[in-house]
């Protein structure tokens, strides 16, 4: 993975990931500018935008915005946030170089494997002509980059979340983690009973502590199923570095204790289950609410499967039992790659 130093601050970069349209301007070697919204991905170091398929008379390399950086590869793209609260207007202008990376390449593939993870309506699209490369040069940004207020609706907070699972070094306001915490405890729960508890972890030791009490248990476990030493390593070194990476980590805990108790074993499975449900929709409420205040998150499931070796590590009441770990922070930048989602008919069944 390429680690050059951004010319984006991490403000800039976490302000630059979430905005969803762009316009790009580009000017003809005379000088005559020429201005278009686009959509676009930023993978930490360029910003990708896909020719796409839309209705178009001209083939795509004989768009103007095409042949203006064959002239001119001098740009400039902005985003911005809009507001009738002039307090939460802002907006970064990146100035860089354009070029384009031509299909059939192993670097195409990859930018429209971005551009897919964070536009789903790409899926469905071939993208098979160029993709515009701007690699930023200088950037200007004004305004309320950090504003912790959400103006988007719903359904785009819902289809905008993604998994992220590296970060930027950027710390994780109070007031987003409180905001986030708040949104897990209006989570739906059996009996209204909330058993869950949220374990909040910052410190780099805490963090390491963690880390290495799931990576024993990882190893244990991939070795057992036969991994190769190699892989093994890859792939714990990659866990180890995605809790570390992360400003935030929330270890989400079911507190049985709190539930109803049964004589028969199958009505108290039933009401573990209920629990557990409940803890997922507390993950999710905070993976929304994350999102929507402009942070990101990641879930990991590795705390299910060694919660008394968690437990013990965090030196926790023996009553809780550690679930699930979700990663909270600002997106490096847009994820490399998204999976793509079943379509309805594969999900939903019928029955009149
Ligand atoms: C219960 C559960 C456990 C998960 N555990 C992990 C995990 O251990 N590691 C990981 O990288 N992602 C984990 N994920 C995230 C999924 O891989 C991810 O949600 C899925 O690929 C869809 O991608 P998206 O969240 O970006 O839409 C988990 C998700 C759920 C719901």
């Amino acid at each position: 993975m390429k680690t050059e130093p951004s010319v984006l601050t991490s403000e800039q970069t976490s302000f630059l990931v979430r905005q969803r349209v762009a316009r790009l301007a580009t000017a003809s070697a005379s000088g005559e500018p020429h201005v278009i919204p686009v959509c676009f991905a930023f993978d930490g170091r360029l910003i990708h935008i896909a020719l796409d398929e839309k209705p178009k008379n001209v083939s795509p390399t004989r768009l103007k915005r095409v042949r203006n950086i064959l002239e001119n590869p001098n740009v400039a793209l902005i985003v911005d946030r809009y507001s009738e609260d002039w307090d939460l207007l802002a907006y970064v202008m990146v100035r860089g170089r354009a070029g384009l990376i031509e299909p059939r390449t192993e670097e195409h593939a990859a930018t429209i494997r971005l551009l897919r993870g964070k536009y789903h309506q790409y899926e469905r699209m071939r993208l098979e002509a160029p993709v515009i490369s701007i690699r930023p040069e200088r950037v200007a940004s004004w305004g309320a980059l950090d504003s912790l207020e959400s103006v988007e609706p719903v359904m785009d907070v819902l289809l905008g979340r993604r998994s992220v699972r590296r970060y930027l070094d950027k710390e994780v306001p109070e007031e987003a983690v409180e905001r986030v915490l708040e949104a897990a405890r209006w989570a739906p729960s059996p009996h209204g009973r909330q058993p869950w508890s949220f374990v909040i972890v910052t410190r780099r030791e805490t963090k390491e502590r963690l880390a290495d009490t799931m990576g024993e248990e990882w190893r244990t476990n991939l070795e057992m199923d036969g991994q190769s030493a190699e892989v093994v390593e890859k792939r714990l070194e990659g866990s180890q570095r995605r809790l570390l990476g992360a400003p935030m980590l929330v270890l989400l805990c079911l507190c049985l204790e709190d539930l109803d108790v049964y004589p028969d074993a199958e009505r108290q499975h039933g009401e573990t289950m209920m629990a557990v449900q409940s803890l997922g929709a507390a993950a999710q409420n905070m993976l929304l609410a994350a999102y929507s205040l402009g942070l990101d998150a990641g879930w990991m499931c590795a705390p299910l499967f060694c919660p008394d070796k968690v437990s013990a590590a965090l030196g926790l009441d023996p009553k809780l039992t550690p679930h699930a770990l979700l990663t909270l922070g600002y997106a490096h930048g847009d994820p490399p790659k998204r999976r793509s989602r079943k379509p309805l008919d594969e999900l939903v069944v019928y029955r009149d």
